[in-house]
């Protein structure tokens, strides 16, 4: 029978369109949903081949990016990419990956999904991606599947000649102060629309950047940006009536307003968070509401604050401090409320199973306040041509040391099955290693709990795996 208690919350949940927000599952079994509102033509050679792209040794030298056919293909790019969007992840992948047990995706996305963000004189990308984000945040929400919104593709590109940046080049302008901002500003808009928008309720975490540069030294003002990050993060949530840990004084002191340009101004003007901050919100405004306006979304917008609701303030997700070397900034200094972080490991030398038995990063970052901690990349590829054997152990032996942390997400749901793209899928893809057998049906369970036993302990322990993307 149900409680008066239980009744009156769900009156006020009824009253408040604040989306409430779900926690992480107790352990993360992920996939990404890499390639679909960001393309890396490696993942799909015939189906970019197909589209009108090109295949070369140095990515940066033809059509093998985002940015390189929406420049070559202006009139085209936002029909083709649609049809894209519309194949790769469907509600048959849904359900595929809910069939599989799998209760969390990380969502790989470029800049330009806020396209206002994106300076067309010499920035191309294409236009759409929002509306697919929302079609697919709300059947992963259908199927209770949680979302990481990954920023995976960065204003001003993060990393030299990677296809994951969505633009191949040696021009890497992120760590810039412009580039920073507009970072900042498509933080504020994602949080804006997942505490708004009732398709983001599957949304549960904002990861701020992807693999930035490992050498730290090449990336001023880092530290400095994830601090404004969980601030913008947390401002947003303030002027959308979230109480946020740490703010509860000023949640209570500040005035009440369901206007959103009147309450996000309302939080600038406290001067609780520094110019940088009020500045972002500021230019977060005009493309929340254009936004709003472009999916209907005004009536919800109207009753943005409402005090006291029930909504949970997001986790801010960041790489772990290990990721980078060169006297790092720690992420844990920014953190501000729950927070998350991620890590990814590729192998690229000898001695895996031995490195992945005896992995440490857990404990290593736990004592720099990196935990709770996620392994939100991984995969079977290896340097040498692998035995069908020694994948089933190569499977069990990182779902087992992944999942002493928070959990795990493969690199990808899925790889194109084609000539071009060869056996790629056999290692790359977790459908297809599903279907291969060397990842088990239920992704909580392995083949072998002690795969790692003749490995434990062994002198050359961690000493010869690469931290890095062989991509
Ligand atoms: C999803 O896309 C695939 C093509 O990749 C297509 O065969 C399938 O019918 C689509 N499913 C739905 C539900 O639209
Ligand atoms: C919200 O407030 C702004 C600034 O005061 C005003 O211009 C706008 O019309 C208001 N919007 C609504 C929907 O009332
Ligand atoms: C590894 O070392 C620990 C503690 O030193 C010990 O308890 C354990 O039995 C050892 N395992 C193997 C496989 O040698």
């Amino acid at each position: 029978m149900p409680s008066t208690l239980f009744y009156l919350s769900t009156v006020f949940a009824a009253l408040t369109s604040l989306v409430v927000k779900a926690a992480f599952p107790p352990k993360i079994y992920g996939v990404n949903l890499g390639s679909w509102l960001l393309v890396e033509p490696w993942m799909l050679p015939q189906e970019w081949i197909d589209m009108g792209g090109q295949q070369c040794d140095d990515c940066s030298q033809c059509i093998a990016s985002e940015f390189e056919f929406a420049k070559a293909f202006p009139d085209t790019v936002d029909a083709k990419f649609n049809v894209h969007w519309n194949t790769w992840f469907n509600q048959s992948d849904v359900d595929e990956l809910a069939r599989l047990g799998i209760n969390t995706v990380r969502v790989p996305l470029g800049y330009w999904i806020v396209e206002d963000l994106v300076d067309r004189s010499t920035e191309f990308y294409p236009r759409g991606g929002l509306k697919q984000l929302r079609r697919g945040l709300q059947q992963l929400k259908n199927a209770g599947i949680t979302a990481i919104l990954d920023h995976h593709a960065l204003p001003g590109v993060q990393d030299a000649q990677q296809m994951f940046t969505g633009r191949c080049t040696t021009d890497v302008e992120f760590y810039t102060p412009h580039n920073y901002h507009r970072a900042l500003v498509w933080t504020a808009v994602m949080t804006a629309l997942t505490h708004l928008d009732p398709n983001f309720d599957s949304v549960t975490a904002i990861e701020a950047v992807n693999e930035p540069i490992m050498d730290a030294t090449q990336t001023p003002g880092y530290g400095d940006f994830q601090k404004h990050f969980v601030e913008v993060v947390r401002a947003v949530e303030l002027a959308l009536g979230v109480s946020v840990p740490s703010y509860e004084d000023n949640y209570n002191k500040l005035p009440f307003s369901t206007n959103i340009t009147v309450s996000f101004n309302t939080v600038c003007g406290q001067s609780i968070f520094d110019s940088e901050v009020a500045s972002v919100l500021m230019d977060s405004i005009p493309i929340i509401l254009k936004i709003a306006t472009e999916f209907d979304l005004l009536p919800i917008l109207g009753f943005s604050r409402k005090p006291g609701s029930h909504a949970e303030p997001l986790f801010t997700n960041f790489m772990d401090i290990n990721w980078q070397h060169n006297n790092p900034s720690n992420p844990a200094d920014a953190a501000i409320g729950p927070q998350i972080y991620d890590n990814h490991l590729y192998y690229s030398f000898e001695a895996y199973l031995t490195s992945i038995c005896n992995l440490d990063r857990i404990q290593s970052d736990a004592a720099l306040g990196n935990t709770p901690l996620y392994f939100g990349e991984w995969a079977l590829p290896t340097q040498f041509q692998a035995t069908d054997e020694f994948l089933f152990k190569w499977a069990d032996a990182q779902k087992l040391a992944y999942s002493k942390g928070a959990g795990w997400l493969f690199w990808n749901f899925k790889i194109e099955k084609s000539q071009l793209a060869g056996d790629m899928a056999r290692q790359w893809s977790y459908t297809e290693g599903v279907r291969l057998g060397f990842l088990t049906q239920d992704p909580s369970k392995v083949h072998d709990p002690n795969v790692c036993a003749p490995y434990i302990n062994s002198s050359t322990a961690t000493t010869t795996a690469s931290y890095g993307s062989s991509r």
